[in-house]
Parts: structure tokens; C-alpha cells; sequence
């Protein structure tokens, strides 16, 4: 890959889910079933409000135009409000907010805006494999933290030349793939140290809603602290089954946010308007409904670690239905 001319340094290998999907593919062609686990797609249907809401928009001629930040704007309202009715925090929905066209993309440009290429990025080795692509596009210096038991970083010992050397923390918490959930207090002490060492927090948190206990998953954003130094990433693809339909937000440090927006305004503009009205619609669900898919993973992941152990196999069951 690296002698092609017409190639960056920067550009990944082709990631897992590119090599799995060929591997589908050529096995599809030999006429082989194939059971997918590849992928974290969801199987659940996506909520009628939101499909209604696309289907009105489709025959909305105002929708059909390219959507700059004005036409975000009801987008990011019902995000700052939904966030706000979870954790009581008001954010300012016009500099605290951005719409995303999926938390992966939201991520890669983001830490392509708030750090330089040789700056350094505290993740885990175990992680979500995009990140890594996403690392070595922006040009940055992986510093790995040490994990413990409970797979969440020991804080406590992380070098002070990483401190140093860092620019942006990621974490992400439902954890994909160890469903690892993070208690306040975790964060609480991630948030101190990247306000002390001028590092970016990122949060990466598409499976807020999957966790399985009945306590709501803790957010950075809304700890003390954590206005001056997190830049929080959400989706639809998990809570609301809309992969496909490719939407997330942005909330958190306006410098960040700022800056992220800066970055993408050559890039997109935006995704189409009917998308997000979906995820307005998705917004205002009661929380019921997605606690209900909660649940069905909950049954789905003892149902296999239950015929797993039977089978003699040690399992520890998952803590959230993070894929
Ligand atoms: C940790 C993590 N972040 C981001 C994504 C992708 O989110 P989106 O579909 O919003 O880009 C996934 C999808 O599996 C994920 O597991």
C-alpha cells in the first residue's frame, strides 16, 4: 500500500469492516449462509415517528436544498433540550451543539480540529477499531493508557510525559467492544486531569442508552469541570436502530465545537434535512421506548451467556449492550 503514488501516509489500511464485508461478499457468492457478527448493526426496527417524519420530508421541497447551519438549528434545540432534561444542563444549542453525520465522522474531524499532526491522543489499546484510522489521519501519536480489571483506564499512571505530550483524551463509555460502564466518579477524575493538563476530552457516547442497569449512564459534560474541557459525541445508530441513515451531535466545549465546525465547513454540508428531522422526532421519545431495546439486548446477551456457561465456558455477562 505505502510505495502507490497517489497515496498519503496518513490514509489507514483498510479497516476490519472493509475486509469483513468482502469476506461476506465472496462467501455470499459461494452460496454459503453467513450469520454476520462483523458489525454492530442493529436488527430492530427504527422508531414509525422517526420514519413518518423522513417520509413527510421527502415531499417537502423545502427540504430538498443544500441545509447550512440555520437548517441544523432544530436539530441542535432538541438535542441542548434532550440532554438538558437528562442531565439539567442548558447548553447553548448555537455554539455548544453541532450536527454530525455520524459519531465515526464527528470524530475523525474532530480530532483533525483541535490537534496538529505529531500531537499526542490518550485512548486505550482495546477500542473501538475506527479510532485507530481515525488517530493516524489527523497525524496523531497514539499514548496508550494503562487499563485495569474493570477495563477503564488507571489514570493514576499515566506517565507525566503523556500528560505533556497530549492534546485530546478518548474515552468511550458504554465501551465498544468490552461493554465496559463508567461510574461518575471515573469521570469526574478524567475531567480534573485534562483541566489540569489542557487536554481535550473526548467523549465518544453512542451507547448511552444501552446500558442495562436501571442507572442512567453518566455524561462528562454535565460534571464540574466539564464545560472547559469535553467535547461529547452522540448518534442515532444505536439508540434509535438508524445506522443507515447516518446522524449524530456534538455537545460541549464551544472552543471545541468552534473549531470542529470550522473544519467541516469545507468538508459538508451537513446531512439532508429530512434525516435530521428523524432525529428530531427521535428526540422527543420518551425514554421508555428506548430503554424497551435496552432490554432486549439485556435478554439476548444472557440468553447466549446462559447457553455458553451451560456449555461449560467461562462468561462474565456484559454490563451494556455496547457492539
Ligand atoms: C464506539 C463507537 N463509536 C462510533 C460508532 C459509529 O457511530 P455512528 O454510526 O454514529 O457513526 C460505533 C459503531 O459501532 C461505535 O461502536
Amino acid at each position: 500500500m505505502s510505495e502507490r503514488k497517489f497515496r498519503s501516509r496518513r490514509v489507514p489500511s483498510p479497516g476490519v469492516f472493509l475486509l469483513m464485508d468482502e469476506a461476506k461478499t465472496r462467501a455470499r457468492a459461494a452460496g454459503v449462509t453467513v450469520i454476520d457478527l462483523s458489525i454492530g448493526a442493529s436488527d430492530l426496527p427504527p422508531p414509525p415517528e422517526a420514519l413518518e417524519a423522513l417520509k413527510v420530508s421527502v415531499d417537502d421541497p423545502t427540504t430538498h436544498s443544500y441545509c447550512l447551519k440555520s437548517g441544523t438549528m432544530p436539530l441542535l434545540e432538541a438535542a441542548t433540550e434532550w440532554y438538558c432534561a437528562r442531565y439539567n444542563m442548558q447548553l447553548d444549542p448555537a455554539t455548544e451543539a453541532l450536527s454530525l453525520i455520524g459519531a465515526q465522522e464527528g470524530l475523525a474531524h474532530a480530532l483533525m480540529a483541535v490537534a496538529d499532526p505529531g500531537d499526542g491522543i490518550l485512548m486505550t489499546d482495546i477500542a473501538y477499531p475506527s479510532y485507530f484510522g481515525a488517530v493516524q489521519v489527523a497525524g496523531l501519536v497514539p499514548l496508550y493508557m494503562p487499563l485495569g480489571h474493570d477495563f477503564l483506564p488507571l489514570l493514576e499512571q499515566v506517565p507525566a510525559a503523556d500528560l505533556a505530550r497530549a492534546r485530546v483524551m478518548l474515552l468511550n463509555y458504554p465501551n465498544n467492544p468490552t461493554s465496559a460502564v463508567a461510574p461518575r466518579a471515573f469521570f469526574q477524575d478524567a475531567v480534573d486531569l485534562c483541566r489540569q493538563h489542557k487536554i481535550l476530552l473526548i467523549h465518544d457516547n453512542p451507547y448511552i442508552d444501552l446500558v442495562f442497569g436501571t442507572e442512567p449512564s453518566p455524561s462528562p459534560l454535565c460534571l464540574p469541570g466539564g464545560r472547559d474541557c469535553v467535547l461529547e459525541l452522540f448518534s442515532f445508530a444505536k439508540s434509535y436502530h438508524l445506522g443507515g441513515f447516518r446522524l449524530g451531535f456534538a455537545l460541549g466545549n464551544h472552543e471545541a465545537v468552534a473549531s470542529l465546525e470550522a473544519l467541516k465547513a469545507p468538508i459538508d454540508f451537513n446531512q439532508y434535512k429530512g434525516i435530521m428531522r428523524m432525529g428530531v422526532a427521535c428526540l422527543k421519545l420518551p425514554q421508555e421506548v428506548v430503554r424497551r431495546d435496552a432490554l432486549v439486548w439485556q435478554r439476548r446477551a444472557e440468553a447466549m451467556g446462559g447457553a455458553l456457561q451451560r456449555e461449560g465456558v467461562e462468561v462474565r455477562l456484559p454490563t451494556a449492550g455496547a457492539t
